[in-house]
């Protein structure tokens, strides 16, 4: 027990005024920035939910959504100096943190579905990417999905040359920033808590997102038009503090894996239904237009976009685009 104790005091442990040790219990904040009616909002709460069954209560889960308790880059700097144990943030955010590889998932049309990004991360990419945010203090614990982004503006987005001019919001990753100026919009990184207020008040014309977000973040009120293209793939990467996550007892360690890889598990699985349904209330909303478009529009903006393909070597690295092609099977 004294041990156990002793453990529990070097891992960052919260103890509340008044409390004895024995009640003493471990906090892990988890702070995102989505609501709570997303795939990420739902799998925060069923790791919550299954890490405080798991240690018998010894584990307390703090989820912060919507970004009530940090905003974007805030979040990154408040894990490393401990301030929040636990994020998952899109791994199009990483660039501050001086791991651009991870901005190599962004690429225009990388995975082909839901599946193909899935059996990727599983690979031997996932874990080279993790292995990156070590030297950062960092430690990676499981890929969350998401889905594929639609773009939406004031007008409808049919052929490449309809992006021209327009301030799109992205959310970090310079990969975006490129497929965008290769149709000739402007890109403009904001952090997801300034997106609606921006599109409201036509600081940018346009943004990227997935339907579960578009829909919990009214972004669809505010953009006349939105096209389902599908183009790029939104995935998160579940982190900790390393100093904190070492310094847990081995067997709290070992039950709080065991709630992540199920609650991973679960978030992975409701995912694509998450969005199917977000959309179909989009739709259904009528506060929107919705494209979709042909096989050759499609081809159009793959066209377009392509030569990011080309320009992200030099920003992610060969040997990131290696891994990848090599797990997908193409030619990068
Ligand atoms: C964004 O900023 O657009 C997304 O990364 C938000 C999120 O976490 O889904």
């Amino acid at each position: 027990m004294r041990k156990w104790l002793l453990a529990v005091a070097a891992a960052a442990v919260f103890v509340l005024p008044g409390v004895t040790g024995a009640q003493a219990q471990i906090v892990i904040k988890f702070s995102h920035v989505v609501a709570n009616d997303t795939p990420k909002g739902k799998g925060a709460l069923k790791f919550k939910e299954l890490a405080e069954k798991y240690t018998d209560g010894k584990v307390k889960v703090e989820v912060y959504p919507n970004s009530t308790l940090y905003k974007d880059k805030e979040e990154l700097e408040a894990l490393q100096l401990g301030s929040v144990q636990m994020l998952a943030p899109s791994t199009a955010k990483f660039a501050p943190l001086g791991v651009k590889e991870f901005e190599a998932l962004d690429l225009p049309w990388l995975f082909k579905d839901d599946d193909t990004y899935a059996a990727a991360m599983k690979g031997p990419v996932g874990q080279w990417l993790f292995k990156k945010l070590e030297a950062k203090g960092i430690t990676g614990l499981a890929y969350w999905d998401n889905g594929f982004h639609m773009v939406s503006a004031n007008r409808p987005l049919i052929k490449p040359a309809d992006f021209q001019g327009l301030k799109i919001r992205i959310s970090g990753s310079k990969i975006a920033d490129q497929y965008f100026r290769e149709v000739g919009s402007i890109p403009q990184i904001l952090a997801f808590s300034e997106v609606y207020q921006a599109l409201q008040t036509g600081v940018v014309d346009g943004c990227e997102n997935t339907p579960s977000n578009y829909l919990t973040q009214k972004f669809h009120e505010v953009q006349k038009d939105i096209t389902v293209s599908y183009h790029a793939h939104l995935q998160y990467a579940v982190i900790v503090n390393s100093k904190f996550w070492s310094g847990l007892p081995a067997d709290i360690r070992g039950q709080l894996t065991k709630a992540m890889d199920e609650a991973t598990d679960y978030t992975n699985s409701i995912a694509r239904k998450e969005n199917e349904d977000a959309l179909a209330a989009i739709k259904a909303s009528g506060k929107t237009t919705l494209h979709y478009l042909t096989d050759d529009q499609k081809k159009a903006w793959q066209q377009a976009m392509q030569p990011t393909y080309k320009w992200a070597k030099g920003r992610v690295g060969q040997e990131v685009l290696d891994l990848l092609a090599k797990e997908l099977n193409v030619q990068m």
